[in-house]
């Protein structure tokens, strides 16, 4: 009998879908999920023979996320969460987070992936009775649309947080695609509300930069990087790389530290 493909049971996604790398199932693998499949194994090997601190970057971008989403619930007292670039569900996912700390946040996740979308429907859901948590499949350069979307759940009027994490130096090619994104979504927000960004960034390390280029990765400067967030306060402590915004301790103590990895995180006055 003829061995099982993988995909078999994902009715739905045409084959094709999975012979091709895709930058939310490279990311899974890297994390050691189980959404993964022989092109992105191949694909995320091949980074790490070119940077192999890339799993160290991963591994400490989802300890960031959750520092950051319990930054936002918790001292921010945000209650309502745009995050853009789901990713496959792994541990710690932002409602999760979010909700442990306030169980009413609203969450609305987007991601233009047909697997994210797949997975998203069976466990990115409400893990509470007052919670919200919903998927809007989308892609980042329609942010109009995303916002139109996210509308039918989340208050613009009331502060809410709009996570860009890991996204942008797939989406956008160039910085001018990165600033009219991150615009239009400032744009909408409220006072008081925050736009996180988290991405690759240029800081001139060979290694890493041809990794991204083979990759079809658009690592941003730190001018750049900074220039997204102009009209925003920096909350403390600014653009950083990710291990160190706000590390607890045990975080902050870890050796290896890539510097290629930076996130920020702007309140709107
Ligand atoms: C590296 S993963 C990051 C996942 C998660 N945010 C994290 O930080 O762990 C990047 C995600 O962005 C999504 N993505 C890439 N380009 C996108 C686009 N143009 N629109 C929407 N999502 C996109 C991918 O499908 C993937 O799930």
């Amino acid at each position: 009998m003829a061995e099982q493909q993988p995909w078999a049971s994902l009715a739905g996604i045409p084959e094709e879908y999975f012979l091709t790398p895709s930058s939310a199932r490279v990311w899974d693998y890297w994390l050691g999920g189980k959404d993964n499949y022989p092109a992105d194994r191949a694909a995320g090997d091949e980074f790490i023979r070119k940077y192999p601190e890339i799993l160290t970057i991963a591994r400490q971008s989802r300890k960031m996320l959750a520092r950051v989403v319990r930054y936002l619930a918790g001292e921010a007292g945000i209650r309502q969460f745009l995050d853009i670039g789901t990713g496959l569900p792994t541990m710690q996912n932002t409602h999760e987070v979010a909700q442990a700390i306030a169980p009413e946040s609203k969450i609305v996740y987007v991601d233009n992936d047909p697997l994210v979308l797949a997975h998203a429907r069976a466990l990115l859901t409400n893990t509470t009775d007052e919670g919200v948590t919903t998927y809007v499949h989308a892609d980042v350069r329609d942010p109009e649309l995303i916002i139109a979307d996210a509308r039918n759940v989340l208050n613009f009027r009331e502060p809410l947080a709009v996570l860009l994490l890991g996204i942008l130096g797939h989406a956008a090619a160039t910085f001018e695609e990165m600033r009219s994104i991150t615009a239009a979504l400032v744009d909408a927000l409220p006072t008081g509300g925050y736009l996180v960004i988290a991405d690759g960034v240029d800081t001139g390390e060979s290694a890493y930069l041809e990794a991204a280029a083979a990759r079809g990765y658009h690592p941003r400067t730190l001018d750049e990087f900074r220039a997204c967030f102009d009209g925003l306060e920096l909350v403390e402590p600014g653009l950083v790389p990710r291990n160190r915004w706000r590390p607890v301790f045990a975080e902050a103590a870890e050796a290896r530290e890539p510097m290629t990895s930076y996130v920020a995180v702007g309140r709107k006055p």
